[in-house]
């Protein structure tokens, strides 16, 4: 077609030029409507072409793209594609964007006039140094990944310190056994030597007392890190809420925190393990109270959208520093004496476990809000369904 231009009349050509510019119409529509973001590039990275997606994406204004290149956008890619593209160039990298929002984005590039032959030619070599690239947004699928590896890394050393803990239990009951001997011999002693039993006995005691300690701590690992089924049933959280609380009421008086609760009635239920989600809000609360100084408050909102039910549990405690808000949920990190660091993990690990989210916000000196997000009934029935 391209070489007969000269031999067309003025109705021919006109007709052409119509309908050139219809199916130009067509192909923007569809390029428009794409979820993907699709740029047209030249050698030096200059932006041609930007599609409503990858407009939306790298925040063009009303479709201006005039004088952008695709190194302003990217900065990092620079040195991996320029300055000049190779003519037969064609990637794919995974690239952060920072504006207008962060966002991580696959980037495919592939020259574009490769195989239109004669045309090419035709059109001289600068033509054939055009490229397209496709956007694709991974920034969930990036999310979700690093997720499952963090869950899985926190997963092998649960398993591990759960099999330490439970080997502990035989030389404890070993320690526990020969006390109980050591204790019937001392008590014939004291008719010998009332002074050293009494002294032998007071050391027997503590002895005795650590090793019931030790006990306890270890119960309360296995107890707290072994991942257990979900035993799922019809939940209404409020009243798991209010369970838990009234449980708690005891401890919190002692510190004087006072607590609301701001629960709508008519809440939907959610599909859920009650004992495990007691030990979540157990958790929760344990650490606002610890948080807070005498006469701090926590506040407890409740609340439902089409998707889900969300508790925020929002303290006037010291807050968390940024650097500790990075390893809140790392098993054995605690800021306090008396801590073991396994709370937050435990919360995660549930609400992973029933589809549910976690959400922590925390400004030091002000407080501390940890928000929970259970999925509804419907929905999590569809989500294990596969659907
Ligand atoms: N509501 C809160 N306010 C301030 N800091 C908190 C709060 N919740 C958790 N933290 C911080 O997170 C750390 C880890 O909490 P957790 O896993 O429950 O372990 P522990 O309570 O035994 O320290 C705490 O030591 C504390 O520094
Ligand atoms: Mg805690």
């Amino acid at each position: 077609m391209l070489e007969r231009l000269h031999t067309l009349d003025r109705a021919t050509l006109t007709a052409l030029a119509q309908r050139l510019g219809r199916e130009r119409g067509l192909f923007e529509r569809v390029f428009n409507v794409l979820q993907e973001g699709l740029l047209v590039v030249d050698a030096e990275g200059a932006i041609a072409y930007a599609n409503s997606a990858a407009q939306r994406l790298l925040g063009f204004k009303s479709g201006d793209v005039g004088g952008t290149t695709l190194w302003r956008l990217a900065p990092g890619l620079r040195p991996l594609l320029g300055p000049a593209l190779d003519a037969a160039t064609s990637l794919t990298r995974e690239v952060e964007l920072s504006y207008p929002e962060p966002r991580a984005v696959r980037l495919y590039l592939v020259p574009f006039s490769a195989g239109l032959g004669a045309e090419a030619e035709w059109a001289g070599a600068t033509e054939a140094r055009r490229f397209a690239v496709v956007l694709t947004d991974i920034t969930r699928d990036k999310l979700d990944a690093d997720q499952r590896i963090e869950s899985e890394r926190v997963a092998s050393i649960v398993l591990l310190a759960a099999g330490v803990a439970h080997e502990l239990g035989n030389p404890l009951n070993s320690l526990t056994i020969h006390l109980q001997v050591v204790e019937r011999k001392l008590r014939k002693l004291r008719g010998v030597d009332a002074k050293d039993a009494q002294a032998l006995g007071d050391s027997l005691r503590i002895c005795q007392e650590e090793v019931a300690r030790l006990d306890g701590i270890i119960a309360n690992f296995l107890q707290a890190i072994r991942p257990r089924p979900l035993d799922l049933a019809d939940t209404r959280l409020a009243e798991v809420l209010a369970e838990v609380l009234a449980f708690q009421e005891r401890e919190l008086a002692d510190r004087g925190v006072r607590v609301e609760v701001e629960s709508p009635g008519g809440l939907p239920v959610v599909l859920a393990d009650k004992d495990q989600v007691k030990q979540v809000f157990f958790n929760l609360i344990k650490n606002a109270a610890e948080a807070m100084p005498p006469g701090g408050r926590l506040r407890i909102e409740a609340s439902a959208d089409e998707e889900h039910v969300a508790l925020a549990f929002a303290d006037n405690g010291g807050g968390i520093k940024p650097e500790d808000l990075a390893r809140l949920f790392e098993p054995y990190h605690t800021t306090k004496p008396g801590g073991n660091g396994l709370g937050m993990m435990v919360v995660q690990r549930i609400m992973r476990a029933h589809g549910g989210q976690i959400a922590v916000e925390s400004e030091p000196g002000r407080g501390t809000t940890v928000t929970l997000q259970f999925p509804l009934k419907q929905r999590r029935v569809k989500l294990l369904a596969g659907g």
